[in-house]
């Protein structure tokens, strides 16, 4: 052990440790999409009235942190952990419109809370989520668009101040010079309470956006367009309240089926959208998996005799492409392909900070610029490894269930905020994977 190694196993901090080689084999039931759940209770601040969401992954940090900015922000909220369930109601205090520093630094998705606080109550102060481990990623096309809705719009102190016009925000032609989910589910749930009618062109196609609109819709919203590049909102006077189930989390699927076909087992993903995740089915079934498709069940093996997975390449684009929340994943597939593979990351320009880690416990990784070539090797070592952010932490227990000896994954702050349970979920499909205090 080095001396980094040694200062990071006494830390005291939470992690996970991993006895690499067993195959995985049985059922493991899909969560709700984390990154759908945070922009349908962000909604709930449209109405004053009750937003009932079902399957809600409400054990993630990330659904806590933004429980609590709301709470802060006046909300009532109900959760039930057991039946999954949140209730929320935005009762409408006009003097609780900020969103303070020390909850939204802790998750970029809080901005979203500034387009629908305005949109009710005519004024909103929400901090600047700031800089974030995967990038700059920077909310210039979240606050242009409001401007371009007739909002004033202040940066004050690390602060946004935003003030709507009097007689309310309006309705705008936006068009997007970059596809941008966040941004486009802000205007998009901003607009539903402005005067007149809203164009979002060239706007993100995500499921979790399709999910987002038709709660809206269900809420008394008229958006139209859902599932292209152009939405189409008629402003309404008022939402109600409505109830609504998550779509289950397709990234939570594919890295699942990832760690199926990369450690040999069959495993059955239950209650998912198989249609959500076709561009990583495409990938898989080309590296040699099996993937078959049964309703809402989706089961993944390695193709019969098929001794490892074969090296493909992948280029990260905005949805229906390859997601970027899923390319750590996969390149932690490609460390043990036969051959070579290449990824190539499109979306965030720094998004390889599982890389150094993967290459400590034997990859074989080469990056140039945004391109990274990954060399099969035959086996990885279990080491101690840092997780770094979400996606990369979870590429890291993925390389853990397939090396030789164990790994301890430190950190996993990161992972807890996106992924429930995993160390449960994972052991019950035979894996030795614990979490440690
Ligand atoms: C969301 C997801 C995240 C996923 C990402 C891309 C949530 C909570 N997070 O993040 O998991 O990786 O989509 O699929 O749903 N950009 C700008 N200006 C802006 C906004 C974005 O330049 O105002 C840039 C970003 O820096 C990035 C690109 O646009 O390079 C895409 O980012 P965006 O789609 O907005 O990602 P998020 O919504 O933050």
């Amino acid at each position: 052990m080095t001396e980094t190694d040694e200062n990071t196993a006494q830390d005291g901090l939470p992690k996970i440790k991993i006895r690499g080689g067993n195959p995985l084999n049985g059922d493991i039931r899909i969560s709700g999409a984390k990154n759908s759940a945070l922009k349908l209770i962000c909604a709930s601040l449209l109405t004053e009235q009750e937003v009932k969401l079902f399957n809600v992954p409400t054990r993630l940090r990330d659904i806590e942190t933004l429980e609590k900015l709301l709470t802060h922000m006046g909300s009532e909220i109900v959760v039930n952990h057991d039946a999954k369930t949140m209730s929320l109601k935005g009762l409408g205090d006009k003097s609780k419109t900020t969103a303070h520093y020390d909850l939204v630094r802790q998750m970029r998705a809080s901005i979203l809370v500034l387009g629908p606080t305005l949109a009710r109550h005519g004024h909103a102060k929400v901090s600047l989520p700031g800089g974030c481990a995967i990038g700059s990623r920077p909310v210039d096309l979240h606050l242009k668009g409001l401007e371009q809705m007739g909002a004033d719009i202040q940066i004050e102190d690390g602060y946004v101040l935003a003030t709507a016009p009097a007689g309310g925000l309006k309705g705008a032609d936006i068009h997007f010079p970059k596809v941008s989910v966040g941004a486009t589910e802000h205007l998009l749930m901003t607009a539903t309470l402005a005067n007149g009618i809203t164009t979002l062109s060239n706007a993100a196609m995500e499921p979790e956006i399709g999910d987002l609109a038709n709660m809206l819709n269900n809420m008394g919203a008229d958006i139209r367009g859902i599932g292209t590049q152009k939405l189409v909102i008629h402003g309404v006077d008022k939402l109600n309240g409505t109830d609504h189930s998550v779509i289950p989390d397709r990234i939570e699927t594919g890295t699942f089926m990832i760690a199926a076909a990369l450690t040999g087992g069959e495993v059955t993903l239950k209650n998912t959208r198989p249609d959500t995740i076709d561009a990583v089915t495409a990938l898989l079934k080309k590296a040699g998996a099996e993937v078959m498709i049964d309703g809402t069940d989706i089961t993944v093996k390695r193709k019969e005799n098929l001794q490892s997975l074969r090296g493909i390449d992948i280029m990260t684009e905005p949805y229906p492409g390859f997601p970027t929340d899923m390319q750590a994943q996969i390149m932690t597939m490609l460390t043990l392909c036969d051959g070579a593979g290449m990824v190539t990351e499109t979306i965030f320009e720094n998004r390889y900070m599982h890389v150094p880690e993967l290459v400590r416990m034997g990859a074989n990784i080469v990056v140039q610029g945004n391109s990274a070539i990954v060399r099969g090797v035959n086996k990885l070592k279990g080491a101690q490894v840092m997780a770094t952010d979400l996606r990369a932490s979870v590429a890291l227990v993925i390389a853990g269930l397939c090396a030789e000896g164990e790994t301890t994954i430190n950190r996993i702050y990161h992972l807890e905020r996106g992924y429930e349970d995993i160390a449960g979920k994972l052991s019950a499909v035979g894996a030795d994977i614990r979490r440690e205090k």
